[in-house]
């Protein structure tokens, strides 16, 4: 029997991206699939019913319909508890399933022996490039984090010469240069400011140079595994903060995307360096839905504090959500292909992207970082 595959519109609050566009339903169905859709799924992202219209295409009126014909459900939140009790027993959910955020989540994937996959676990190596939604996802967010900057700056970006004198370009300091923010980097830097970076990982002082900005030395190095931060100590925090607060203090404008897997978001901005900025200053904190960058960032509010403003932007990807969901379902898919043969689901356990990127199956917590993290 062909498999089965369902979609629905996404119900998390705020957000606005689809699992899988119409172009990626055909590739799908290239497979030997069929789909089951929710009627006005797309609609958050500008595409219509009739858009994904195809042979081997169904339509349902709503998520339950369509649970009870589905073995693979496509995702970009995680399922809510309700969606997960509906889900037949032994289906498969795959999306962004924020693995380390809910313990309880995770014991009910197990209780209906749900195999779920999260695409925030899929190993960083070169294979997996292609399927990698951390990274297309944090492209948008850096992106807009450059945008919302300049939008909410009282000066020009730019240095402009105009018929009575020049203005100075804005000074721009990005903390973390991740790739969220080497995309923030960039789009300041095309937007003309001077642009300054900072991040822990020794390595990213020559991608930050490349882009044409310079990068902070605070003589901290915090490599960690896998490419990715590690915790800093007491010390080094110090340190980190003395030398970034003298930068700090003469910005325009600061946007921190720092980010530590399985973790809160580090502090790095102290309500202290954060007054001791010009008014007028922007400060936009990309990591204010994970706990925040900077002292007293809330994810969804922009504060005026002294006259500097603080800016906690949520549901980033969402805002953009026709490229974002674009990028997102073609990781997806180029992730799930592979364990669709002759049509029907068959993954390859002995792969390491698809044992890597498991978070449950067969009733158990399958990831052993989620695992030691979670202290399961
Ligand atoms: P992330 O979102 O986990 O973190 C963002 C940035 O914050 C990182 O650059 C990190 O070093 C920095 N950071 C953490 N703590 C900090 C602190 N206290 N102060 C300043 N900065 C701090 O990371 P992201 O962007 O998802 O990936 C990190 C790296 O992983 C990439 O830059 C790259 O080297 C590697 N990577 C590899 C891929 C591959 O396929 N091989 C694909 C994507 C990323």
């Amino acid at each position: 029997m062909p498999l089965h595959i369902g979609l629905i519109r996404e119900t998390a609050p705020g957000e606005r991206r689809i699992a899988a566009i119409p172009e990626v339903v055909k590739k799908f169905q290239a497979l030997g699939v069929q789909f089951c859709i929710e009627r006005g799924a797309g609609e958050p992202c500008f595409y219509r019913d009739d858009d994904f219209s195809a042979e081997g295409v169904s339509f349902a009126g709503n998520a339950t319909e369509i649970f009870g014909k589905i073995k693979l459900l496509l995702k970009v939140a995680p399922p809510t508890r309700e969606e997960i009790a509906a889900l037949p027993e032994g289906s498969v959910v795959a999306g962004l399933l924020e693995p380390y955020a809910d313990p309880e989540r995770l014991k009910l994937l197990n209780e209906r022996r749900i195999t779920s996959f999260a695409l925030e676990l899929i190993p960083r190596i070169s294979r997996a490039q292609s399927m990698d939604a951390l990274s297309s996802q944090a492209t948008v967010s850096g992106y807009l984090c450059a945008l919302i900057a300049a939008d909410h700056s009282p000066k020009f970006f730019p240095l402009l010469t105009y018929a009575a004198g020049t203005l100075r370009p804005a000074q721009v300091l990005v903390i973390g240069a991740g790739v969220a923010g080497l995309q923030t980097i960039a789009t300041a830097k095309r937007l003309g400011a001077q642009v300054f970076a900072y991040d822990v990982r020794p390595e990213t002082r020559e991608q930050v140079e490349s882009l044409g900005a310079r990068f902070v030395d605070t003589g901290v190095s915090a490599a960690g595994a896998g490419g990715y931060a590690r915790d800093l100590t007491d010390e080094e925090k110090k340190q980190q903060e003395e030398a970034l607060a003298r930068t700090i203090a003469r910005m325009d404008v600061l946007i921190t995307t720092a980010a530590i897997p399985g973790r809160a978001a580090p502090r790095i901005v102290s309500a202290a360096m954060r007054s001791a900025m010009k008014p007028g200053a922007v400060i936009v904190d990309m990591a204010a839905e994970s706990g925040g960058n900077v002292e007293g960032a809330i994810a969804g509010q922009t504060q005026n504090l002294g006259g500097v403003m603080l800016i906690g932007p949520n549901h980033l990807p969402s805002r953009m959500p026709v490229h974002a969901s674009e990028m997102y379902a073609k990781n997806l898919f180029n992730f799930l292909s592979p364990c669709i043969r002759d049509g029907e689901w068959n993954p390859d356990w002995e792969d390491e992207i698809i044992a890597g990127a498991c978070l449950t199956h067969a009733g158990e917590v399958r990831h052993e970082g989620v695992k030691r993290i979670l202290g399961l």
